[in-house]
């Protein structure tokens, strides 16, 4: 289990249904570490952590920024909440729980695909992005789709197949993000390429995984 001050660091920051979120992504990231070989209790403080700044007053946000000398990058950056809270998260654990290990940071910093750190796609950064969208506390049901896309990730990702996993969570992102009308990250974009090429799997891939292809509507109805 993370640290008890952790515990009380994080209620206090996040509003009560953000704390829960918090709590859900630490269990699945406990649950993760036996799946991926990682250290049980810095997969579990990595995902108790990576939402910190989420809930921050814009004051702090500013103060934050300055002090760490965090800079935006992209244009999507600008949307704390998709992006930059992120970056602001990692340097608000530095500076608050004293949290230095470079894994930690770059899992909370490019967790939302910001920055560019040596931990980017490190398995612990990929299992935090897969345990923020498979958190017990998640209700995916107003988009038929991005359930039945988020049941075949949890699949792949209890599974141990982590690279599929991490090109079918980017494959998500890169349909899911326009259609809610956010800007994809450059990064996402870049690594669901490099998966792609790498993997050299997806016409059979995706359609095994016709979540992805299907249009909303055919998804709809055919849970009807
Ligand atoms: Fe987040
Ligand atoms: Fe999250």
């Amino acid at each position: 289990m993370p640290h008890q001050h952790y515990l009380e660091f994080i209620e206090r920051v996040n509003t009560p249904r953000r704390f829960q979120h918090s709590l859900g992504v630490m269990q699945v990231m406990g649950e993760l570490a036996e799946v991926y070989a990682l250290d049980r209790e810095l997969a579990e403080t990595t995902g108790l952590l990576h939402d910190a700044a989420k809930d921050i007053s814009p004051e702090l946000i500013e103060q934050l920024m300055q002090e760490g000398g965090i800079e935006i990058q992209y244009e999507c950056e600008h949307d704390y909440v998709y992006y930059l809270h992120g970056p602001v998260g990692a340097y608000y654990v530095h500076k608050e729980l004293g949290i230095n290990d470079s894994l930690i940071l770059d899992a909370i910093t490019s967790h939302t695909y910001c920055g560019d750190g040596a931990h980017f796609t490190h398995p612990l950064t990929w299992c935090l992005r897969f345990a923020d969208m498979l958190e017990p506390g998640r209700n995916w049901s107003r988009w038929a789709w991005v359930e039945a896309a988020a049941g075949e990730l949890r699949t792949l990702v209890y599974g141990g197949k982590l690279d599929e996993a991490a090109y079918l969570l980017t494959s998500m992102l890169l349909r899911w993000f326009p259609e809610m009308g956010i800007q994809v990250h450059p990064h996402t974009r870049r690594v669901n390429q490099e998966l792609k090429e790498r993997l050299k799997l997806e016409a059979s891939f995706l359609d095994e995984h016709k979540t992805l292809t299907q249009s909303r509507k055919d998804a709809e109805s055919q849970r009807l």
